[in-house]
């Protein structure tokens, strides 16, 4: 049965499937013309249960076409995440003589076992045929899961990463077939608390400035710093043999709760780094206020390095191609707010909204007593609607810091679903600039270049119908400001 909610809370421009259960980004490829997105689904039910490969493809990673399932449960059990490589060569020789194609590399799961397996696409990755003598991989462990494959260039071999999920541990591995795997290294233990260690992916990456770094993205849950779901990252070197770290720092990707198991784009022209993440949070994903479908994927990210104020080498993420979706401009003509005053416009119903801003908050006021207002001035971006919901983003300039706040809105709660979440910008910066993409029940904040990203599921109980921008404690520039409505194009 199909409820109000189902269609209120559907976004138009993030991929969500149209029943049943959503939740990690797996086999994301590029084939040359479409760009593929697996997904581990249960088409029975909104809950996680029953996991398939799911499947979508797109020419530019934001209009997605769905396709049948590509890899069903079998009575070896669950097809949980995993990757997929264009074994052009024929490396695995299973594909007739001359011919190449898709391989997908995943993991079955069953309450006793966790194994690599190996599958193949004679049809461009529309069906796969799994290996007769899966699995390639298996440690006889319950807890060993999500195989990340890439083409090591350097050493002419296919390397696997894969997680010990339980020991905290990423296994590295090598193949020349695909087929017969040999092991390398394992990474770790290294990186937060918490309980399983997920979806490893390795990339090179290029820093902005000059040269690349190696970054290995590990998903972490539950345990991650605000609750449940969370991808830390760490940078280093990777030499075909084993990941070293350049220091033991952790970034973490997202500042909110709600991107997890992020996973990158393979065979992307000159190497560009894109990653799409599930938009959800296992501390509630199976009790949101949707009844015939669940789960949502981030907007594509392009992805680079950038050293930040202090040094570190850090992940910057930026929405792809958004600009190609915006339709007219909305007007709103706020240039300069005095200390106390707000400007406000209209939001049209029922569509996607994309936000830029770059604000200067003006320096604290001379005659202001030690401490009011946060000693400062604050500058505050809310959504909201007549019934006084809203939902605010707010910018600190005497600390630098961000805030997102989802509190005050009405459409769900949970113990679990928490509504503050907060960043640093730059210190002593009292400028910011920041993207926010806003589309139904998801909410993705690109502030400081894509360096602090928020990404956040919210439910108000009606629609937002208007955007305020309200100065407090001190005056505001607006240097920039661009709001767009963001709309899917037909398509021939
Ligand atoms: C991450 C995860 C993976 C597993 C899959 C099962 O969200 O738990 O470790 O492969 O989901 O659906």
């Amino acid at each position: 049965v199909k409820t109000q909610s189902d269609v209120f809370y559907r976004p138009t421009i993030h991929f969500s499937p149209v029943t049943g259960f959503m939740n990690d980004p797996n086999g994301l490829i590029f084939d040359g013309t479409y760009y593929h997105l697996y997904y581990q689904y249960d088409p029975f039910a909104p809950y996680a249960g029953r996991v398939h490969w799911g499947h979508a493809t797109s020419t530019d990673l934001l209009h997605w076409q769905d396709q049948p399932i590509a890899i069903p449960e079998t009575r070896d059990g669950e097809a949980y995440s995993g990757c997929t490589v264009l074994d052009a060569k024929n490396a695995s020789g299973l594909f007739d003589a001359g011919q190449g194609g898709m391989a997908a590399i995943y993991t079955r799961a069953s309450p006793h076992r966790q194994a690599q397996y190996l599958a193949i696409s004679r049809d461009n990755g529309q069906s796969f045929t799994e290996y007769a003598h899966n699995p390639i991989l298996d440690i006889g462990s319950n807890s060993f899961r999500d195989p990340q494959v890439m083409f090591h260039k350097p050493t002419n071999q296919w390397v696997m990463v894969v997680a010990k999920s339980r020991l905290h541990q990423i296994a590295f591995y090598a193949s020349i077939d695909l087929i017969h795997w040999v092991h390398l290294s394992d990474f770790g233990p290294s990186g937060l608390f918490g309980v399983d260690y997920e979806c490893p992916n390795l990339i090179e990456m290029a820093l902005e400035g000059g040269g690349t770094r190696w970054v290995l993205f590990v998903s972490v849950n539950p345990g991650g710093p605000t609750g449940g779901s969370i991808t830390q990252y760490f940078v280093g070197q990777f030499d075909g043999t084993r990941f070293v770290p350049d220091d033991t720092v952790i970034g973490l990707t997202d500042f909110a709760k709600d991107a997890y198991a992020m996973q990158v784009y393979g065979n992307m022209p000159r190497d560009e780094a894109v990653s799409i993440a599930w938009l959800g949070n296992w501390q509630y994903c199976q009790e949101l206020p949707t009844q015939s479908w669940r789960g949502i994927m981030t907007l594509p990210r392009t992805m680079t390095l950038r050293r930040d104020f202090a040094g570190w080498i850090r992940l910057a993420q930026n929405p792809r191609g958004l600009e190609a979706l915006r339709g007219p401009a909305i007007p709103f003509a706020a240039r300069r707010l005095a200390a106390g005053s707000s400007a406000q416009v209209a939001l049209p119903p029922g569509t996607a909204l994309d936000l830029s801003l770059s604000v200067t908050v003006d320096e604290r006021p001379h005659d202001l007593p030690l401490g009011d207002k946060g000693r400062t001035g604050r500058f505050v971006i809310v959504f909201g609607n007549e019934q006084g919901e809203s939902l605010t983003i707010g910018f600190d300039a005497f600390s630098g810091q961000l805030w997102l706040d989802r509190n005050n809105l009405r459409g769900f709660a949970q113990p679990f679903f928490t509504g503050q979440f907060s960043t640093v910008l730059n210190p002593d910066d009292r400028h910011f600039d920041i993207h926010i993409v806003l589309d139904a029940c998801t909410l993705e904040i690109f502030a400081n270049g894509g360096l602090s990203v928020g990404t956040a599921l919210i439910f108000p109980a009606g629609p937002l119908d208007f955007l305020r921008l309200e100065a407090s404690g001190a005056g505001a520039t607006i240097d920039a400001l661009a709001l767009y409505p963001l709309q899917k194009v037909m398509q021939r």
